[in-house]
């Protein structure tokens, strides 16, 4: 009779047998990859193309990554090559160019139109133009704007231009900089966007007279005749619908999908939304380049207006004359109400 020791020798060798003859079910079959790229070493050293196109499509069983979810075992992604030329590519080249021309076009205007003065002189007798809800809503906007059109421009120009200018590590400090200003400003600008979009919105619905101001071009070209307008003229109400709210909401919902990567984006999605946040901030900024300079150096006495709030009468009935009227006549939900205006208009005891 086999002792107790015997049996267990034998049981050891058959299951030792076992797994000597399933390993192999177990183990990935080699497809001949390992055998292949073996004989590959020999034959042409270093060349792994097979096997990273094998990983590319995901088929190499081999292949893990520690990231789990939406990009499980996604090692390369070929997509990244193509937002890579894209980005680098066309948005940069276009993008770069449209913000150069569109400064040297304004640089050329103001050069020789000069600013857009008054005709008459001020009178000193002011009206207000905006609350100050009004101007701190500006204000918070247009900084947190200014903000990442900077920042956004170091991300996507700073390599070429002000790399080779300052050198790596002045280059790298600025580039963490602006970053991490990017990351923490964007946020701000969203909610700005939606209180700018809420307080300016009941004055930039299209009326009938904005057409006279298209056609005549706003008074900014050729003789620069007077154009009534309401208290926003077409161009600002393009500014507001086409900047402010549309390339506003697209800009702003491309960068939270980036600065909160956790809701399993994966990186084609990730690629997409840095794709349309490039195009939308490039023409976000071009327009923005037009309102800024109409705001400051463009318009005589503009930049006043949101600063302190106030406008001066001549200023009113020159550019915006229709609102300029209603205030005058203290028409109820005239911006500078009759009552607010008469407060605002009386601060220099003008009568009416
Ligand atoms: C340095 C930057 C800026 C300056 C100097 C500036 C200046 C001005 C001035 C002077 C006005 C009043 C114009 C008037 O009385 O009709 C104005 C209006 C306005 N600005 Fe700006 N601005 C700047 C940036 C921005 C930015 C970045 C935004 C939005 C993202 C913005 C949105 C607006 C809006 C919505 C109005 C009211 C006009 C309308 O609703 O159509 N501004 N700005």
């Amino acid at each position: 009779m086999p002792g107790y020791s015997d049996v267990r020798v034998l049981l050891r060798l058959v299951l030792l047998s076992c797994v000597m003859l399933f390993t192999p079910l177990a183990w990935p079959a080699d497809t001949g990859g390992a055998k292949e790229q073996a004989q590959r070493q020999q034959d042409q050293p270093l060349n792994n193309a097979p096997m990273w196109r094998e990983v590319r499509k995901g088929e190499n069983p081999y292949q893990t990554t520690q990231v789990r979810g939406i990009e499980t075992n996604v090692l390369v992604q070929t997509q990244g090559e193509i937002w890579r030329q894209i980005r680098n590519g066309p948005i940069t080249v276009y993008g770069g160019w449209l913000l150069v021309i569109v400064t040297a076009l304004i640089g050329l205007y103001y050069w020789r139109m000069g600013p857009l003065k008054l005709h008459k002189r001020p009178t000193g007798r002011l009206v207000e133009r905006f609350s100050g809800w009004e101007r701190v809503v500006h204000w918070l906007t247009a900084i947190s704007f200014m903000v990442l059109a900077l920042s956004g421009l170091v991300i996507l120009f700073g390599k070429y231009i002000l790399l080779p200018m300052f050198g790596y590590t002045l280059f790298s400090w600025l580039a963490i900089l602006s970053k991490n200003l990017h990351n923490f400003v964007g946020p701000l600008f969203a909610v700005g966007t939606v209180l700018m979009f809420f307080t300016f919105v009941k004055d930039n619905f299209p009326k009938a007279h904005d057409w006279i101001w298209i056609r005549k071009g706003g008074g900014f070209l050729g003789a620069r005749e007077h154009v009534p307008s309401g208290r926003f003229n077409a161009g600002e109400k393009s500014w507001f619908w086409i900047g402010v709210t549309l390339l506003g909401i697209v800009s702003v919902v491309t960068g939270l999908i980036m600065l909160f990567p956790n809701f399993a984006q994966g990186r084609s999605l990730m690629q997409f939304a840095s794709v349309i946040h490039a195009v939308s901030a490039m023409l976000f900024i071009a327009m923005a380049l037009g309102h800024i300079y109409v705001g400051t150096i463009g318009v005589e006495k503009a930049y006043e207006t949101m600063r302190t709030g106030m406008a001066d009468e001549i200023w009113a009935e020159e550019h915006h004359e229709y609102w300029y009227n209603d205030v005058k006549k203290g028409r109820p939900g005239a911006a500078g109400t009759a009552s607010a205006a008469r407060a605002g208009a009386m601060k220099e005891g003008w009568k009416l």
